[in-house]
């Protein structure tokens, strides 16, 4: 399976998924370059980018404290049918795992995360939140958002960006920023690169 900017990605059975999980085209800031143009305020990763993040490709790479694992590495490597291993895990009842492609269920009034799949590989997991890992990508994705509002390229009203021509670092910066949090697992598809793209884009506009 190609995807759009040059990863080949074979995840079996999960390969069915990535025909629609993949974010349309887009253009990486190119490194050292002085401006980037912002061109649309959807400008950047859109909905879907699942299949990028798993792999470990397609963000803007400004080295920094936290290296970049290797392309096809952590659970790419490890999970051979990808998506599906996770997301159709064994049901439970039609709420989680199966068809539902769920990841959680709601149980007495609470949301329940299904982690039968985690369990083979993470003993004793209980949560999605292994070590703290989505509470750290939340924490350096609410700190990015702070610092883009502040170089005045995200609208803090409605999301979006504020179209123009900016230091190439804050474009990138927040190509990182939409990236992750259109990804929406926190983490968890590929905690080491999520960290790396976050982190190193906050210190770089810091
Ligand atoms: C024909 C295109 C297509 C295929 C194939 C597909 N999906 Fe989706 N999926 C979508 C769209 C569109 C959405 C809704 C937009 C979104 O939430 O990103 C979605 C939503 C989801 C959601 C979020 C549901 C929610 O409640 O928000 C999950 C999880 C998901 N898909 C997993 C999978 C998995 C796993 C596979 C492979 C077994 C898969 N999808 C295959 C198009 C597809
Ligand atoms: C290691 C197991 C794992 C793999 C592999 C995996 N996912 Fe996920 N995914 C998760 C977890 C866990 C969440 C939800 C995190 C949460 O809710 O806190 C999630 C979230 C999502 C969401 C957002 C769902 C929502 O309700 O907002 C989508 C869409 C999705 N994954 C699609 C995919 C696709 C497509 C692939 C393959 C390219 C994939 N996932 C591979 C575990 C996995
Ligand atoms: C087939 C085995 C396997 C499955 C299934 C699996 N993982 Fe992993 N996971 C790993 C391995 C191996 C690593 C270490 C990858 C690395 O460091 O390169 C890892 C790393 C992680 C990390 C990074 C944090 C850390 O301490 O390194 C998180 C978060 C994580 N997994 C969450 C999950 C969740 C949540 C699920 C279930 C939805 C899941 N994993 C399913 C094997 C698996």
């Amino acid at each position: 399976m190609e995807l759009f900017n040059g990863g080949t990605v074979d995840f079996g059975n999960g390969n069915l998924c990535i025909n629609c999980h993949q974010s349309r085209p887009y253009e990486v800031p190119v490194i050292g370059s002085d401006s980037t143009a912002i061109t649309s305020s959807r400008w950047g990763t859109h909905h879907g980018p699942q299949s990028a993040l798993v792999f470990g490709l397609g963000g803007f790479e400004i080295a920094g404290s936290e290296s970049y694992p290797e392309q096809g590495s952590g659970h790419a490597s490890v999970i051979a049918d990808g998506c599906i291993t996770c997301h159709m895990a064994e049901a439970f009842g039609n709420s989680a795992g199966g068809h539902t492609f769920n990841m959680t269920y709601q149980y007495h009034g609470g949301t329940e995360p299904n982690v039968v799949s985690c369990t083979v590989c993470h003993a004793g997991a209980e949560d999605f939140n292994l070590n703290g890992s989505q509470d750290e990508i939340l924490a350096l994705l609410h700190e990015l958002e702070d610092l883009l509002i502040q170089e005045g390229v995200l609208n803090p009203n409605s999301g979006l960006w504020n179209t123009g021509t900016y230091p190439t670092n804050v474009a990138g910066a927040a190509l990182n920023y939409r990236f992750i949090e259109e990804d929406r697992s926190l983490g968890v598809h590929n905690y080491k690169y999520a960290k790396a793209l976050l982190t190193n884009a906050i210190e770089a506009i810091q």
